[in-house]
């Protein structure tokens, strides 16, 4: 199975670097699942209905979320009557949506699960009980086909550990939430692809996708004179692709990098 991931999708400039780029990614390299995550995806806060439909329309089959998930309140009515938003499945029992599912796709079925780290975060219940919890009550090559885990966290170590509990348990375990791309795609030992954060699609002259100004006006100035608005130059697109063994687990890892600033990276299939 070809599974393509893609980062925190940053305002304007992100959506319209999706619809530029996903339609021939998702035919170039018969893709059979793409999930990207959508937290940041309206004006940088949150996502709508309106926007999701965007993503979907694009060749997206899943969007997970993180600690933006609900910045737009409209999201807390929709998230129950749409199955293919997840947001952070450790948040306390009784918060709609959901934290996992099962996809059906023409290459079989696939469990995402969407978890939250807590170091240097809000306090949440514990994102590993919860990965737990989903991957024993949907085991791969039982219930699912590939389990894919977005670990939306702040910390390297907690996304790496995050990587190592659910090692031969699911086909890709990639992280979010710093923006960043961290260049260490591998195979864990098991058998589960991993990086620690597969990036952002986002203007990358910008600190973390927002416009540069007011980060560095609060950095220097410890004083804070607007609020964040996404960067709006081109959105470099970045992303994990994945491919999948008979059992499930993961027989190669590619970084992707299309459009924008960043050096570009393609998986050559
Ligand atoms: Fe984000
Ligand atoms: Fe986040």
């Amino acid at each position: 199975m070809r599974i393509l991931f893609i980062g925190d999708v940053v305002g304007k400039t992100g959506r319209t670097a999706i619809s530029e780029h996903l339609p021939d990614m998702v035919k170039d390299w018969s893709l059979d699942l793409v999930i990207i995550n959508g937290e940041n995806a309206a004006g940088g806060f949150g996502i709508t209905r309106v926007i999701a439909e965007e993503l979907f329309g694009a060749g997206v089959d899943v969007i997970t979320t993180g600690n933006h998930w609900a910045d737009q309140k409209e999201i807390l009515a929709y998230i129950e009557t749409e199955d293919r938003i997840l947001r952070p499945a450790n948040y306390p029992k009784g918060t709609p949506g959901k934290g996992a599912n099962l996809y059906q796709t023409a290459a079989g079925s696939v469990l995402v699960v969407n978890v939250m780290g807590r170091v240097f975060m809000d306090a949440l219940d514990d994102p590993f009980a919860a990965a737990e919890r989903e991957l024993s009550a949907c085991a791969l090559g039982e219930g699912a086909d590939a389990i894919v885990v977005d670990v939306h966290a702040e910390a390297t170590s907690e996304k790496m550990a995050m990587g190592h509990f659910c090692d031969g348990r699911a086909s890709l375990v990639v992280g979010t939430h710093s923006h960043v791309p961290t260049a260490d795609a591998q195979i864990l030992p098991g058998g589960t692809a991993f990086q620690c954060d597969a990036g952002a699609c986002a203007d990358y002259d910008s600190v973390i996708g927002m416009d540069k100004a007011e980060p560095l006006q609060r950095f220097t100035r410890k004083m804070s004179s607007q609020r964040f608005t996404p960067a709006t130059g081109p959105a470099t697109v970045c992303g994990i692709f994945a491919q999948t063994n008979g059992k499930g687990l993961a027989s190669r890892i590619d970084p992707v990098r299309q459009g924008g600033r960043l050096k570009q990276t393609l998986p050559e299939l």
